[in-house]
């Protein structure tokens, strides 16, 4: 099993359209730390700067101040060893590739046999539950199983660390609750370090080890707080556990309280 790797963000800022009437200041200053093997989420009101955040994460877009690093090395574009996985799923398959071949699209650069290539995304895609499905077209899917697609895509490329915006909140509840089941168990066996951001605070209380609240825009991180429900979690067992609903509770609390300048 590969080890999952640190990701560290030092005094984050970020501001769009400096300087301009469209200026928009949406990451305030940002200090985190993702630990090797950690599931973190980064829960806060929508519009706060929770893609921005983890675009920065990821050296999909620039900041405007401070440093991003992972395993020490400045991030300064997309690392490797590092997968992100988007909201839409419905844009991040590619039409025209079959099920199969969007997944094998994670490794194409790696030095290996088709036939090998072939088996090892058969195998991903088993996973998910869509073994039957691997010469169908995305358009032919539900939502739900683009989205297990686009897991099973991410997955095949091994990644050290995989960032996850929102990517369960256009799926109906009852394939969420089976996309939760089947992060949780694929990040317990293979040990990656995962960072989801998301408004829903149910999943980031199942999920996570740590939850880190944003404040409304510019964005702070108001409180890092440890979740310290057992493991193995459980989709039915953890939610009715004390400790998960007073949790929710505070959550909730924080997260409707108007911001200072409303
Ligand atoms: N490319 C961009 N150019 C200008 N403003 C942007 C851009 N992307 C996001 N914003 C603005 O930055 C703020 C934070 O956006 P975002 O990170 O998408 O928030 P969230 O994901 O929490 O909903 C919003 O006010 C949004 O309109
Ligand atoms: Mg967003």
């Amino acid at each position: 099993m590969q080890r999952g790797c640190e990701l560290t963000l030092n005094s984050v800022t970020k501001v769009y359209s400096p300087g301009t009437e469209a200026e928009v200041r949406a990451l305030g200053n940002i200090t985190l730390n993702v630990e090797p093997g950690e599931f973190l989420s980064v829960v806060g009101p929508s519009g706060c700067g929770k893609s921005t955040f983890l675009q920065i994460a990821a050296g999909l877009i620039g900041a405007s101040g401070g440093q991003v690093a992972l395993d020490g090395h400045k991030v300064n574009g997309p690392p490797e060893g590092l997968v992100y996985l988007f909201q839409q799923y419905t844009r991040s398959l590619m039409p025209w590739r079959t099920v199969l071949g969007n997944v094998e699209f994670a490794i194409e650069g790696h030095r290996m046999s088709r036939a090998e290539r072939r088996d090892r995304c058969m195998n991903f895609l088993a996973m998910v539950g869509l073994q039957d499905f691997a010469s169908r077209y995305p358009w032919q899917l539900s939502g739900g199983m683009q989205q297990r697609v686009a897991i099973a895509r991410a997955l095949a490329a091994e990644p050290r660390i995989l960032l996850l915006d929102e990517p369960f909140s256009s799926v109906d509840a009852l394939t969420r609750s089976d996309l939760h089941e089947l992060v949780l168990r694929l990040w317990e066996e293979r040990g990656f370090t995962a960072m989801l951001v998301t408004h829903d605070v149910d999943e980031a209380i199942l999920l996570s080890d740590r939850i880190a609240v944003l404040s409304h825009r510019p964005s702070q991180i108001v409180e890092t707080i440890p979740t310290e429900l057992p493991r193995p979690r459980d989709r039915i067992a953890t939610p009715e556990l004390p400790a998960f609903l007073e949790l929710r509770h505070y959550l909730l609390d924080q997260l409707t309280k108007r911001p200072a300048h409303a």
